[in-house]
């Protein structure tokens, strides 16, 4: 084969790997190969010196035109790759700015949560303040500290959960009474709410959980009277049930407080004619409530001769069942999306 028909060769087979060339790097190694120091055209010029004078320019010639085509077809190859790319990446970051967003479906508040701080503003605003206790609890606060003594019968009212002998899951949140008076160390004035779970050994169904919520109040002072007692809770009850709402005390018995008493309000549904909220009596039971025992009182290191108090307990998710018309407690802990959509605030 001649040096004319190698250069010739050479040039169709650089020219067909360029053209089947499909990738920057490839065509890069294709430089290399064909137009490097160590590629066939320079070998070619190399070899020249045996070649007979007069070939010489013309071979030299061939040599730089084959070079020249090659040089050619890569760039324009490097340039259609360029643009090829360019294409790709703007057809994948292409952005429809007019495609609607992605909405991120927006949380609500739990309806019990909203009742509880609900209730917590209320007595916040008229200077009361939250206090907190622990959910496994002694004994001796849960229930004697509360003027129930081992094997009293008033145990009976609340099932418990034990833990050891002297420790159990608190079944109430009157345990915070005892504990904020011990705090205060016989000094008033005492102005708490409370609000917690609670535990209770019961069988679930649509009016009983073994875990729910109270919110457990106190007023200890010089002079707190019965009457103090009556005005917070109408105040309380006009707040969250309506400004007609009227209240009223029937006896009760709780050991810690003396007198007990149970808090009924008009029925909001009916206004107090009878219906089926109110079954028919036009009262619905709300709370229990009552002067603080003077043993609570004395336990807790306060002097029954020079202060007295009042307490309360109330169930919020009684309280949010009655607001909302909700039927089932058990719908408070599951949460299901479909009940807890429809407390969307607008
Ligand atoms: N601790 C009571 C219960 O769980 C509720 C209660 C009643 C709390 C009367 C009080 C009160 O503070 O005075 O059934």
């Amino acid at each position: 084969m001649t040096l004319r028909d190698t250069l010739e060769a050479l040039k169709n087979e650089a020219l067909e790997a360029v053209a089947a060339c499909g990738d920057i790097k490839d065509l890069q190694a294709l430089r290399v190969k064909y137009l490097g120091k160590k590629g066939p055209i320079t070998e070619v010029l190399r070899g020249m010196g045996k070649l007979p004078k007069e070939e010489r320019p013309i071979i030299g010639q061939l040599a730089n035109d084959v070079r020249a085509a090659i040089q050619a077809a890569i760039e324009e190859k490097q340039k259609a790759l360029e643009e090829r790319e360019i294409q790709e990446k703007l057809a994948s970051e292409t952005i429809d700015v007019t495609l609607p967003g992605r909405t991120q479906p927006k949380g609500n508040r739990h309806p019990l949560t909203a009742v509880i701080e609900e209730i917590e503003d209320l007595f916040i605003g008229l200077g009361f303040s939250v206090a907190e206790g622990p959910e496994v609890e002694k004994d001796y606060y849960n229930f004697e500290a509360l003027n129930i003594p081992k094997d009293h019968p008033a145990r009976d009212m609340q099932d418990s959960f034990y833990i050891t002998e002297d420790i159990l899951l608190r079944t109430h949140t009157s345990p915070v009474q005892a504990r904020t008076m011990e705090a205060h160390q016989g000094k008033g004035p005492v102005k708490i709410i409370c609000p917690g779970k609670v535990y209770r050994r019961d069988t679930d169904d649509a009016t009983h959980s073994h875990q729910f919520m109270q919110i457990e109040g106190l007023y200890v002072d010089r002079n707190v009277r019965l009457s103090d007692l009556k005005g917070i809770l109408t105040i309380f009850a006009k707040k969250m049930f309506g400004e007609d709402r009227k209240i009223r005390l029937r006896p009760s018995f709780f050991p810690f407080t003396e007198p007990s008493v149970e808090m009924d309000i008009s029925c909001f549904h009916c206004g107090g004619d009878g219906c089926r909220v109110c079954k028919q009596t036009g009262w619905i039971e709300i709370l229990g409530a009552g002067m603080v025992h003077p043993n609570v009182l004395a336990m807790s290191g306060f002097d029954p001769e020079v202060y007295t108090g009042f307490a309360f307990g109330m169930g919020p998710e009684r309280i949010a069942m009655l607001k909302y018309g909700i039927d089932d407690i058990r719908h408070f802990y599951t949460n299901d999306q479909r009940f807890l959509q429809q407390f969307k605030r607008a």
